[in-house]
C-alpha cells in the first residue's frame, strides 16, 4: 500500500486547505478544497462551485483535475489527491470524482480527513472496480 512522507502530506493538505477558501458554496456553506499532485511532480487545486440550480454543482476534486489536464494536456496522470473542508469532521471523495480520480490515477494516493484524523488511502479501495471502456 503506497503512502506518502508527511512533509509532502502537509504541503498537499495545506494546498487543499487554501483552495476551500475561495469556494463558491452559497447554498450548502460546505467549502471544499482540493490539491492533485500530478507525475510531473506539479501540484493543481480546485473549490467547489454551486449554482442557483443545484445539480450543476461541480466538486472540488474534478475542478482541480480539470484544471491540472488544461495545463498538461490528456496525458496528465495523478499521484495523489487530498482534499480538505472548511469545517471539522470526515470527507472522503464522492463517489463521481472517485471514478474521475481513477480514470486518470488508477494508483492514485487520497489524503482526506476520516474518522480519526487524516487518511491515506489508495482510489482503489475507495472506489474496487472502477470503471473502464
Ligand atoms: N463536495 C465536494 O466539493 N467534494 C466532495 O467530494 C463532496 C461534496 C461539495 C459539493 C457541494 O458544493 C458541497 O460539497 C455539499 O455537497
Amino acid at each position: 500500500m503506497p503512502t506518502m512522507p508527511p512533509e509532502q502530506e502537509e504541503k498537499m493538505l495545506a494546498a487543499a486547505r487554501a483552495a476551500f477558501k475561495n469556494a463558491y458554496a452559497p447554498y450548502s456553506n460546505f467549502r471544499v478544497g482540493s490539491a492533485i499532485l500530478t507525475e510531473c511532480g506539479a501540484l493543481y487545486s480546485g473549490c467547489n462551485v454551486e449554482n442557483a440550480s443545484y445539480g450543476m454543482t461541480s466538486c472540488a476534486e474534478r475542478n482541480a483535475i480539470f484544471a491540472a489536464v488544461a495545463a498538461e494536456g490528456s496525458g496528465m496522470r495523478i499521484k495523489a489527491v487530498a482534499v480538505a473542508t472548511e469545517r471539522d469532521g470526515p470527507c472522503a471523495p464522492c463517489g463521481a470524482c472517485r471514478q474521475v480520480i481513477y480514470e486518470f490515477g488508477p494508483e492514485a494516493l487520497v489524503l482526506f480527513r476520516g474518522q480519526s484524523g487524516t487518511e491515506q488511502m489508495a482510489i482503489t479501495k475507495l472506489l474496487p472496480e472502477g470503471f473502464r471502456l
